[in-house]
């Protein structure tokens, strides 16, 4: 068994934070949607905690921005900028997990810090930390104070793009928690990956050829 060091303190502690904060905002979210449907809570309070995560995750936000800027490791995130070399990246990766992780073969992508996402993670992640999440905590805070940000919702297009744009990127979260969590599910265990977010080292098994 190797041990390489994946994920630095700022991360694992951005991540975790991120990931709770998230799973308080969708059943608060879905709490201030469906109010006697879900009775979890008083409409009131949902707003209350919802605005008090969302604020939680504006701040860890720019954690993890610092982190990569001030780093340079911002580039881990960019996808190849060779067209060719990133869609056969893309098709190895989907390939590997729609037949050949079921033919116990090994995954095309071997991590290490300075090269952790393979292409289809450094796609998925680039577009949901530089432009889903942070519209997703804009279009948040302008209906925290519908009246002071009156302005600024009207260059989005009214209260209801605002709005729209809020609840699909909620629906599109929501699925990507799903393929997310399985996809944390694939390492050596069941729990290596996941294990890995707390420690930063990934377990990586040897295999003899
Ligand atoms: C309970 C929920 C979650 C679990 C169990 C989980 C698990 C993991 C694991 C195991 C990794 C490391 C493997 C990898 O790099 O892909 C990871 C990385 C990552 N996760 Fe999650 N995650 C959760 C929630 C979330 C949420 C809600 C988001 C964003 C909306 C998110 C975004 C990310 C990102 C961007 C990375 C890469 C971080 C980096 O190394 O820079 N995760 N997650």
């Amino acid at each position: 068994m190797k041990r390489i060091f994946l994920h630095p303190l700022p991360i694992r502690i951005w991540h975790w934070i991120n990931a709770a904060s998230f799973l308080v905002l969708i059943v608060t979210g879905l709490q201030i949607r469906y109010r006697e449907f879900l009775g979890l809570m008083k409409f009131k309070t949902a707003v209350d905690i919802h605005n008090m995560f969302g604020f939680i995750l504006i701040f860890n936000f720019f954690i993890w921005l610092a982190y990569y800027i001030l780093s340079g490791k911002i580039k881990i995130y960019i996808p190849p900028l060779n067209i060719k070399k990133f869609i056969t990246g893309c098709v190895k990766q989907a390939r590997y997990y729609g037949y050949g992780l079921f033919m116990g073969e090994e995954n095309p992508h071997h991590s290490t810090a300075d090269n952790k996402f393979n292409p289809m993670q450094q796609m998925a992640y680039l577009s949901i930390m530089l432009l889903l999440i942070p519209l997703q905590l804009v279009t948040g805070l302008l209906l925290w104070d519908v009246k002071a940000f009156a302005r600024y919702i009207d260059i989005f297009g009214g209260i209801k793009i605002v709005d729209t744009i809020h609840v699909f990127l909620f629906l599109f979260f929501t699925s990507f928690l799903f393929v997310h969590i399985y996809l944390a599910t694939l390492g050596h265990t069941v729990l290596a990956h996941i294990k890995a977010m707390f420690t930063g080292y990934e377990e990586i098994e040897e295999h003899v050829h």
